[in-house]
């Protein structure tokens, strides 16, 4: 939108984009939306989907965005298709609706990184009551969403820009250290065959219906933040490299992601992938045992860790849903 500044060259906005797409949908969602699909039958529907409808469709938001300088609803009517911007005004509500689901998730990711610091590995089994408990999780909720307000209030370049910069190489060190680690573990290789190798007689509507609202969730499409970011890119950028960058970075780390924490179940459920406890609850339920059964020493450090990470990706993410 005019009068925001803009990126200060690509780098920063592939960063910044992809802070965007990179969030709770890579490490909290897509490990759970695979388990419910039947595991790697969804995985190859979804790098199919990514590649052959979401890419296309992020150049399209990206040159919206930055051919009119303006933000979802404006880009259309500047245009001349002010009938359309239906689809901007969609996006926005759109946005907002997953904001307000998508910033308490976060302020659950932030309260286990205070209670995993402390070594209180029990929260696990205690999630439903965790998550149930509106003083502490709706604390966290509005701590995280000050941090958000503060981001964007430093506007594009000092803001949104340095925060992505600083956050998403930690994200993928961070993601890195912890798949090295994870593969070490009795059983990883269960965890890896169930996310791997495919059986697509799982496959059905519901499973390919699912993989096509992951692609579009997890690449930040459709919610009006790709067109308001793409506003903000220089017109000596190249969209289509961006876009590359972009949608590469986000399903890379997806996948990093699911290979990092099958494994991590693999090892909670003693290899037996029929007893996993699959929703919203996949990583909060079942990774504070694992870390628990490291040890007080490691597991408190790599529990905290994983869910400091989980933090700074969906911080990237709140930053361009709230902008
Ligand atoms: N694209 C963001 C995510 O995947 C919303 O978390």
């Amino acid at each position: 939108m005019a009068g925001r500044g803009n990126f200060s060259n690509r780098l920063g906005f592939i960063l910044a984009a992809a802070g965007s797409a990179v969030g709770l949908g890579n490490i909290w969602k897509f490990p759970f939306e695979v388990e419910a699909g039947g595991g790697a039958a969804f995985v190859v529907l979804y790098l199919i989907f990514c590649f052959l409808l979401c890419f296309p469709v992020m150049v399209t938001e990206i040159a919206i965005g930055r051919k009119t300088n303006k933000n979802a609803v404006g880009a259309f009517n500047a245009l001349g298709y002010n009938k359309w911007n239906i689809i901007g005004k969609m996006g926005i509500i759109g946005g907002v609706v997953i904001l307000s689901f998508y910033n308490v998730v976060a302020g659950w990711a932030l309260g286990y990184f205070f209670e995993m610091a402390q070594g209180n590995f029990s929260v696990g089994k205690e999630f439903g009551s965790y998550v149930s408990n509106v003083s502490t999780t709706g604390i966290y909720a509005l701590i995280f969403m000050v941090f958000t307000a503060y981001v964007v209030s430093r506007g594009v370049s000092s803001g949104i820009e340095k925060g992505a910069k600083i956050l998403m190489p930690s994200l993928i060190v961070m993601i890195l250290a912890l798949l090295a680690y994870s593969l070490t573990l009795p059983n990883a290789m269960t965890g890896v065959k169930y996310y791997l190798v495919p059986e697509f007689s799982e496959l059905n509507l519901k499973t390919i219906g699912g993989a096509l609202r992951q692609s579009f969730f997890s690449l930040s499409l459709g919610m009006g933040t790709i067109i308001t970011y793409g506003s903000y890119l220089s017109k000596k950028e190249n969209i289509i490299t961006s876009s590359v960058s972009v949608t590469l970075f986000d399903v890379g780390i997806a996948f990093l992601a699911g290979l990092m924490l099958f494994p991590l179940v693999a090892y909670s459920t003693g290899g037996d992938m029929s007893n996993i406890q699959g929703g919203a609850g996949l990583i909060f339920a079942a990774l504070p045992s694992v870390f628990e059964s490291l040890g007080a020493g490691l597991g408190t450090v790599l529990g905290a860790f994983f869910f400091l990470l989980l933090s700074f990706a969906a911080l990237t993410s709140t930053v361009s849903l709230l902008e």
